[in-house]
């Protein structure tokens, strides 16, 4: 096979931009693909085919361009993939397993087929459907829309039957129910497989979500021996599952008897391995590009506890962004600011993020709470939120 010299990517936003500072590290020239003019890969990339992700005449542009493409997030067109792969054109993480992994019901039955521990779950798209979920698993039940979800957009809890038909129609598309998991804790571990089938996993790291958006992640997670190796037991077990080349983060529930499930898998870097950029010999983002580009992997091992915080847009406002405080924020010892470069700010949007190391968990996290307590993300204009 040929060497890979160039890298298309599908998505521009951040985690696409934090893979180019990595494979320009390495000297790849990186062609995007982003309907938006200015998202925050577009100021560091080679090329960038102005485009959306629905598109196959730009995805086929975007394979032609390059010896192998990935992305940076799920919500693609997987059959124009499928195409371009069997037509020769190389894809990481596959097509084939992009499409299992878009469809949260087909992923969930591929960990299930593979023996991995998950919530229970059942197809829900009709009355009859979640009643039969709800004798089974009880209330609340989760929805979750088995297309196109992220942040919690694309769930619903429902509480008793008197909401079943709203469950039925709070979103289109296609949907299952999951018992409600009261968990001890949410945990996430990333793994890489190389295009060798070596497999690089890193530590279990532990994930605070408020209202389904992940606020902060610490890194290692305080959990015994034996859950860690269990985890790292399913990340390796997942990774043969979806067959994946690149990077993959596994969600985990811990439940309160000490037991994991796994809540989803995604075929990328992710927000809650932005620490290892830090904190790792070798980032997610470097592996991520070593993976696709059929290189060795890079060791993942932590050299530092780490703790990550998202900067959100402000609330109430919606405008042109504005980051501050980057000069008091990079005063505390041991923080790494990190801003996206999202020309528009809005509320709960990911615009930024801080990672601060320690020798100690507890010194890396009040290390990020110092340095986050200083950093704001403003709309520009002013304009209250509709
Ligand atoms: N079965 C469940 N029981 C309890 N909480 C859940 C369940 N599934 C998801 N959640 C909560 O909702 C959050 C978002 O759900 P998830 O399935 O990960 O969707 P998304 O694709 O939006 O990340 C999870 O991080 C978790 O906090
Ligand atoms: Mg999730």
């Amino acid at each position: 096979m040929d060497m890979i010299s160039k890298i298309g990517i599908a998505g521009g936003g951040q985690l696409g931009k934090m893979m180019i500072l990595e494979a320009k590290k390495m000297g790849f020239y990186v062609t995007i693909l982003d309907p938006s003019e200015r998202c925050p890969a577009h100021s560091i990339c080679d090329e960038h085919i102005v485009a959306d992700f629905g598109d196959e005449e730009a995805l086929r542009r975007l394979a032609s361009s390059s010896d192998v493409v990935t992305y940076e997030f799920e919500h693609i067109n997987a059959q124009a993939l499928l195409r371009l792969e069997s037509e020769g054109f190389l894809i990481y993480p596959s097509a084939g397993s992009l499409l299992l992994i878009q469809d949260k019901l087909k992923q969930k039955m591929t960990l299930q087929s593979a023996g991995i521990p998950t919530p229970a779950f059942l197809p829900a798209d009709s009355r009859q459907e979640i009643e039969e979920a709800a004798s089974l698993f009880g209330y609340p039940l989760m929805i979750k829309s088995r297309f196109g979800g992220y942040d919690g957009k694309g769930n619903l809890i429902l509480a008793s039957e008197d909401g079943i038909d709203e469950a039925l129609y709070f979103s289109k598309g296609k949907k299952m129910a999951e018992q409600w998991v009261d968990f001890k804790l949410e945990a996430s571990i990333l793994a890489c497989r190389g295009a060798d089938g070596r497999i690089a996993v890193y530590p279990v790291a532990e994930n605070t979500h408020i209202d389904s958006i992940l606020r902060k992640t610490r890194a290692p997670a305080e959990i015994s021996r034996e859950l860690t190796d269990e985890a790292m037991n399913i990340a390796e077990k997942t990774m043969h599952a979806f067959q994946g080349v690149g990077m993959f983060c596994i969600e985990l529930f811990i439940t309160k008897s000490n037991g994991i499930l796994v809540n989803e898998a995604a075929p990328r870097p992710h927000n809650s391995g932005h620490y290892t950029i830090e904190a790792c010999r070798t980032s997610q983002f470097e592996n991520h590009i070593r993976a696709v580009a059929r290189l060795p992997l890079g060791d993942p091992s932590l050299v530092s506890c780490a703790v990550m915080a998202n900067i959100l847009g402000e609330d109430g406002a919606c405008g042109p962004a504005c980051a501050s405080g980057l000069d008091r924020a990079l005063e505390v010892p041991g923080a790494s600011v990190h801003i996206y470069g999202k020309e528009i700010s809005k509320p709960k949007r990911k615009m930024g993020h801080v990672t601060a190391t320690g020798a100690t968990l507890a010194e890396a996290e009040s290390r990020a709470a110092a340095a986050s307590s200083f950093l704001r993300m403003t709309a520009g204009a002013l304009k209250m939120e509709d």
